[in-house]
């Protein structure tokens, strides 16, 4: 493989605390190399060594591949209906989950690879460059391995999601046995994480604990969809069990802030699901001026957030719910990666680190926020490799 020399950067943003730069690491006209699929240099444009060939980016900033480390890629339907309901002022339940059930466990293989692999095609094309999947649409026990199976094909970061809600005609405790005995043996192969929705009209405390403890014997690591739809247990949940991610956040009181902060869990925000279930927004402020961490994903699902645009999250983040911009793309990368614990090896942009590189049309990543809506992807590389605009 050869080398390659990027030039005409005009902001590069490292993510590297080693630079003490600020946050971001950011350095102006820069350039850096890449070798073998890695970065090999980083530094200012003055400074670069040679390599086998270059490529000049007129002046772009150049920033981390999104590291989204949060979606529900592998599902069947459509939900736009319920979505006009909800804009027409009813409320989000978890009980739609039910009606993407149906669908998912209606179609063929083929359908679910094939509308999974558009979904992680327009993310790459868009800048993300690494994400995780998880299950919860199937609901039984052949249905779950099948979708851990199928997202395994686009990333090795696989969650399994079965305690996403109960399914229909079934009891509860009977389903959580079920979840926690034939259903994660037949998953736990395919998958690195074990989550649970922690919420009224989904599972308790109670249950919740039973089901990650259980995937921790299996050797699963844990998240936790908590605190989305009212105050409730489940970031303190996540804390205690040192799960690396409690995802959603709304709804906080101040000691899950505390806790958050004292803590390895990520608090990870999901702002296009927060617009689309018209929920408040998680108190983003809060949480870093106390020193929790705090990731940006995008939750794409088809029912309460159906993107898989980073930019937006982080224009929406900035513009709602005062991060900065430069808090907002770290919590987008390298925040992400944190929440994925993939922190040695992607979301910076440092020698070592895989070269996944978003170059975008933009002399800054305030562009993002300033310029919000606006397609901003020049040029994305995933290990080094330009990916095909599509
Ligand atoms: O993260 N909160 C639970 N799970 C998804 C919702 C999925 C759905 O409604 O289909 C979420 O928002």
């Amino acid at each position: 493989m050869t080398s390659e020399l990027i030039t005409g950067i005009s902001e590069l943003t490292t993510n590297d605390p080693a630079l003490e730069t600020g946050l971001g690491g950011r350095i102006r006209d820069a350039a850096l190399v890449v070798d073998d699929g890695r970065v090999a240099w980083v530094g200012r444009a003055a400074a670069a060594p040679d390599a086998d060939r270059r490529t000049d980016l007129e002046g772009r900033a150049v920033l981390p591949g999104w590291v989204d480390s949060h979606t529900h890629l592998v599902f069947a339907g459509d939900r736009s209906e319920e979505f006009e309901h909800r804009m027409a002022g009813h409320a989000y339940a978890a009980g739609g989950i039910r009606t993407t059930m149906a669908a998912t466990r209606g179609a063929s293989d083929e359908e679910l690879r094939a509308a999974a692999a558009r979904a992680r095609d327009v993310a790459l094309r868009s800048g993300t460059t690494w994400l995780e999947v998880k299950t919860g649409y199937a609901l039984d026990v052949e249905g779950e391995a099948r979708l851990a199976r199928l997202a395994a094909e686009i990333t090795s970061d696989v969650t399994f999601l079965g305690a996403h809600v109960v399914p229909p005609g079934t009891d509860a405790d009977e389903y959580v046995a079920l979840v926690t005995g034939p259903m994660l043996d037949a998953v736990a192969p395919h998958a690195r994480w074990i989550d649970v929705f922690c919420e009224t009209g989904a599972f308790t405390p109670e249950q919740s604990r039973v089901v990650l403890e259980a995937g921790r014997r299996a050797g699963l690591g844990l998240r936790v969809h908590g605190n989305q739809l009212g105050p409730g247990e489940g970031v303190a949940l996540a804390v205690e069990l040192g799960a690396a991610s409690v995802d959603h956040c709304n709804h906080l009181s101040a000691s899950d802030v505390d806790a958050l902060a004292a803590s390895d869990t990520v608090a990870t925000l999901l702002p296009a699901c927060d617009l689309s279930t018209r929920q408040p927004f998680p108190p983003a402020r809060e949480l870093i001026d106390a020193g929790a961490t705090v990731a940006l994903a995008s939750n794409a699902n088809p029912g309460t957030s159906n993107t898989t645009s980073m930019a937006f999250c982080v224009a929406t983040a900035v513009l709602q719910m005062r991060m900065t911009v430069e808090e907002a793309v770290w919590a987008a990368t390298a925040g992400g990666a944190i929440a994925l614990r993939r922190d040695d090896a992607v979301g910076r942009i440092a020698p070592g680190f895989r070269a996944d590189l978003h170059a975008i049309d933009a002399p800054s990543v305030s562009h993002f926020a300033y310029r919000p809506g606006m397609e901003l992807t020049h040029r994305v590389s995933r290990g080094g490799a330009e990916v095909p605009r599509g």
